[in-house]
């Protein structure tokens, strides 16, 4: 049985004066408080670099960001149980009289830690250094010391490694907790429960009656204030080793012996470690494809073009959208190509994964003005209106025999209602009561990196041909359309 709320605790904050800790972190910890799923004995230690007014200001700070986040109707009970057990460390990362001071703050308080690392990538492996080196990230007399890693984690495959043997050498894994806030969906949590929980998906979900997946990750927003990161990553290395490659490994694993962490880890990892390499001249001849967005019109207001956005270079090369095929080289999947596509500025936001099935094996109403059968598809929408629909074909009423797609559809809202979960609560729930099945290995980081590595090695040194090549507001460039056409298939609207 999971607990139901943590042992006493306190979560430690790097980086508190930032974006993730205002709109994401405070609000869950408020969900969670609310919810009754924190410890009674349980307190929050800032810990950044950015003056805030000392102690008391960063209690201002976070009932207000409280109140703009959550919303007025925010319940002043709870705010005021958070502010009380708050207190803030003025000091860079890598000072080690910062550290000390933490100590003196973690001083008379519950003695299990949870660090969490919501800063700039560079202090990833300082900080756990610096912990270690002030004698915090010891475990010892059952109390436990755990450390949450945000996303960049390294900036491609051979970064990635580094940090994950830099934190090795000080942490054991089962500390060591890797974020991927897509795992802190509801509905991506729910693709395990869709494929596992039932019996009518799973003798279905093979190469014999998949002909192929199709994933798309579309955000209607730009890159907005996030120009100066934006322009060191990119659409592929922001979206596709971490986030398309959880929705993959959910869709492509095989169903594991238990829900245990290491039984679901393990089969997540096979399924990315079964993805073929892509070959440098594949990557050239277009099974990977990127696009950048010029000036267009979203929500019938015009935006400005990737390169017109502030720090953003006028000759940018960075790509603001990718698609991609892989395939996978095991029994299930062989030869069901997996097409993923995400980017910036599109015309829709939308996240969803189509398993589309193989026509039916023939045309039985041939002597019929029904010429080609359709084919089935699941949609699974995972953001904004989250749920499931089927598409089959019917037949249309009349006296002849006529065929029209139509959809059965589940909506999450119809049964359990919208939710005002972030989906960090369930994510630092299961770290404070060390549940690891929703946090990444090591392996599995690195497998998300292997299977794009081939891709930026290419672009690393070919500049993209036309840049912009798609208008914000649309659904990504040619290129993209081609990479499905060649195979005779094409991205669902
Ligand atoms: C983040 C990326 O990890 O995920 C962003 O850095 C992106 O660029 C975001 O916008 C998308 O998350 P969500 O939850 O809005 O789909």
């Amino acid at each position: 049985m999971r607990p139901t709320a943590p042992e006493p605790c306190v979560l430690v904050i790097f980086g508190a004066g930032g974006d993730l800790t205002k709109r994401l972190l405070a609000p869950s910890l408020y969900n969670l408080r609310r919810a009754k799923r924190l410890p009674e004995d349980f307190a929050v230690i800032g810990f950044a670099r950015t003056d805030v007014g000392g102690e008391e200001g960063f209690r201002k700070k976070f009932s207000d960001d409280l109140k703009e986040f959550v919303g007025q109707d925010v319940d002043a009970g709870t705010v005021d149980w958070l502010t009380a057990r708050l207190s803030y460390v003025r000091s860079p990362f890598d000072n080690q009289a910062g550290y000390e001071e933490l100590k003196q703050k973690l001083a008379g308080k519950p003695q299990n830690y949870l660090f969490y690392l919501a800063t700039a990538p560079e202090y990833f492996a300082e900080i756990p250094r610096q912990l270690h080196t002030a004698g915090l990230t010891e475990e010892c007399g059952g109390k436990w010391r755990r450390v949450i890693v945000e996303k960049p984690f390294g900036r491609d495959l051979p970064s990635a490694r580094k940090l994950n043997q830099d934190l090795a050498a000080i942490l054991k894994e089962s500390q060591i907790y890797r974020i991927d806030h897509y795992l802190g969906k509801e509905t991506v949590q729910n693709i395990m429960v869709m494929r596992f929980g039932n019996s009518v998906f799973e003798p279905l979900w093979n190469r014999r009656y998949i002909d192929h997946v199709q994933i798309t990750v579309a955000e209607k927003v730009g890159v907005e204030t996030r120009g100066g990161y934006y322009e060191t990553a990119g659409a592929l290395r922001d979206m596709v080793p971490n986030h398309i490659m959880q929705l993959v490994s959910l869709a492509a694993m095989e169903p594991p012996n238990s829900f245990d962490a290491n039984a679901v880890r393990t089969e997540q990892l096979k399924a990315l470690q079964a993805i073929a390499p892509l070959k440098p001249e594949e990557v050239a001849s277009g099974i990977a494809v990127r696009g950048q967005y010029g000036a267009g019109v979203v929500d019938g207001k015009p935006v400005p073009a990737y390169r017109d956005e502030p720090r953003v270079a006028k000759d940018s090369p960075v790509e603001t959208f990718v698609a991609m095929k892989l395939v996978m080289d095991n029994w299930r999947w062989a030869g069901v190509p997996f097409y993923l596509r995400t980017g910036k500025r599109m015309a829709e936001r939308t996240t969803e994964m189509t398993i589309q099935f193989r026509p039916a094996p023939f045309v039985l109403f041939r002597d019929t003005p029904v010429e080609q059968m359709g084919e089935n598809s699941l949609v699974l929408q995972l953001q904004p209106n989250e749920g499931i629909s089927l598409e089959v074909e019917a037949k249309v009423p009349g006296p002849e025999i006529q065929m029209k797609p139509v959809e059965m559809k589940f909506a999450y809202a119809d049964y359990f209602g919208k939710s005002s979960n972030t989906g960090y609560e369930t994510l630092l729930f299961d770290c404070m009561i060390g549940d690891q099945t929703l946090f990444k290995t090591a392996e599995a980081v690195e497998a998300g990196w292997a299977v794009v590595q081939p891709v930026l090695d290419e672009w690393a040194h070919k500049k993209p041909e036309v840049f912009p090549n798609y208008p914000a507001g649309s659904w990504g460039p040619e290129c993209a359309t081609e990479l499905m056409a060649r195979d005779g298939r094409r991205w669902r609207k």
